[in-house]
């Protein structure tokens, strides 16, 4: 999400004669996008602003811009702390960072961090940023409203609203003209996506099949589902569309239904399972991926053991696994009492990362001798006489280069595997 932001303010810019620059020692401007997800990822925006100020210090005119996430849950805290922010500005503000920079030319300080019910950047066509030229994000969606206990998105990026579908399709037909081959289509719980517009009603399948019948060339993916809000129907649209990619990303976060409840997520362990079930049984070679969250207040062993039982039992294909960190305004910080002790959310986090490296492995292990169909997106970073592309479930696969070039499609199989790669040759 913060990828795509990022080309949204590089387009907003370079509309106003703004060049972007692949050498921060080159920029006299820098404006840093940040995520406020973690603790983790504030630090490391505490750290990036050190090193800025010893650019800033050979280079007086300077100008450093916090953008995003921190920016809007920190608003003038983190300009009045570190003494050398010229301008903040959060997730809805972009629109204004032209008028923004010129108060800091005039030597001011430049701040806005008002979030809107309705921006939504829908008119934006984004420079593609470090792009391969094969694969792009689109946003159709911002915000969040399930305030999940732990999290503070709801807070950085306010209400929930949707893109008009129009111009997603826009977007999408435009970037395969210029030679891209998948899209992932954006936001914290796409399928809340909803537009009304007069008489007509657009949900995610809906959006979803319209863009596949773009092009059979055109892979589309999405990230990320709520479970509570995976519909049949959706289900029913990825397996009608063989260029919808086999892969659900569908962060459980607990095994356990006391933490799922505390969460406030909104479901139960039964009811994610019900939904794996009628994920494999229409489309049995979907790829599940999740999130999950370790030492969540008051987690216990059990609540634990849980977790890494229904890790087993849906056999993820990948996971992202955190350890529980606290965030200011959230209810669990307002609420409940941080508790796990370090240590113990350590162990657990081990336990879970090791189990899925097993599942990821064996999962990798059952593609052996199988034929994926593989969009090229570039040559390998170990060795130029490889190629690297993603099957539709999006597992990475290294190959011999063939005479296809990145963007096209190769069928490959399988003839070894690690926990991370599959390592073929085309067919
Ligand atoms: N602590 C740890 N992980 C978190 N996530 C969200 N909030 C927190 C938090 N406070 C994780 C969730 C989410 C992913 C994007 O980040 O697993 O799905
Ligand atoms: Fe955060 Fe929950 Fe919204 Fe995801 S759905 S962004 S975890 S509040």
């Amino acid at each position: 999400m913060n990828f795509s932001d990022s080309e949204i303010v590089a387009s907003i810019l370079t509309g106003e004669g703004f060049e972007a620059s692949n050498d921060l020692l080159d920029a006299d401007i820098i404006l840093v996008n940040t995520c406020s997800i973690r603790e983790h990822a504030e630090d490391r925006v505490r750290k990036r602003l050190h090193y800025f100020r010893s650019l800033k210090k050979k280079n007086p005119g300077l100008t450093i811009g916090l953008l995003g996430c921190m920016a809007e849950r920190t608003k003038t805290a983190l300009m009045e702390e570190e003494q050398l922010l010229d301008l903040v500005a959060g997730p809805d503000s972009y629109r204004h960072l032209p008028g923004l920079l010129a108060k800091v030319d005039s030597g001011q300080k430049a701040i806005d961090t008002i979030l809107s019910a309705d921006e939504t950047y829908a008119d934006i066509n984004p420079v593609r940023l470090d792009t391969n030229g094969v694969s792009a994000f689109i946003s159709i969606m911002r915000g969040c409203e399930n305030f999940c206990s732990y999290c503070v998105v709801p807070y950085a990026r306010g209400q929930e609203r949707s893109r008009d579908p129009l111009s997603v399709i826009r977007e999408s037909k435009d970037i395969f003209l210029q030679g891209y081959r998948e899209v992932t289509l954006l936001g914290q719980n796409v399928n809340s996506y909803h537009w009304k517009d007069g008489k007509e009603a657009v949900n995610f399948p809906l959006l979803l099949e319209r863009i596949a019948v773009l092009d059979r060339r055109l892979r589309v993916r999405f990230a990320t589902s709520h479970p509570k809000d995976l519909s049949p129907e959706l289900i029913r649209t990825i397996a009608a569309y063989p260029n919808i990619c086999r892969a659900i990303h569908l962060p459980v976060q607990s095994g356990s239904n006391l933490v799922l409840d505390k969460m406030n997520r909104k479901y139960t362990r039964e009811e994610y399972l019900e939904k794996i079930k009628a994920i494999r049984s229409q489309i049995p070679d979907c790829a599940i991926s999740t999130d999950i969250i370790t030492g969540f207040c008051d987690e216990t062993e059990e609540d634990h053991k849980q977790t890494l039982e229904l890790m087993k039992e849906v056999a993820f294909d990948y996971a992202f696994m955190f350890k529980y960190s606290e965030r200011p305004q959230t209810i669990a910080a307002d609420h409940y009492n941080d508790n796990v002790p370090a240590n113990v959310k350590e162990r657990r986090l081990r336990e879970i990362i090791d189990l899925q490296h097993e599942l990821s492995s064996a999962s990798n292990h059952r593609d052996l001798g199988e034929t994926f169909e593989v969009l090229i997106e570039g040559t390998s970073k170990r060795s130029d006489k490889q190629y690297f592309g993603r099957n539709s479930q999006n597992k990475v696969l290294v190959f011999p280069i063939t005479r296809q070039k990145p963007g096209e499609y190769v069928n490959v199989k399988v003839k070894r595997a690690t926990s991370a790669t599959l390592i073929g040759e085309a067919i």
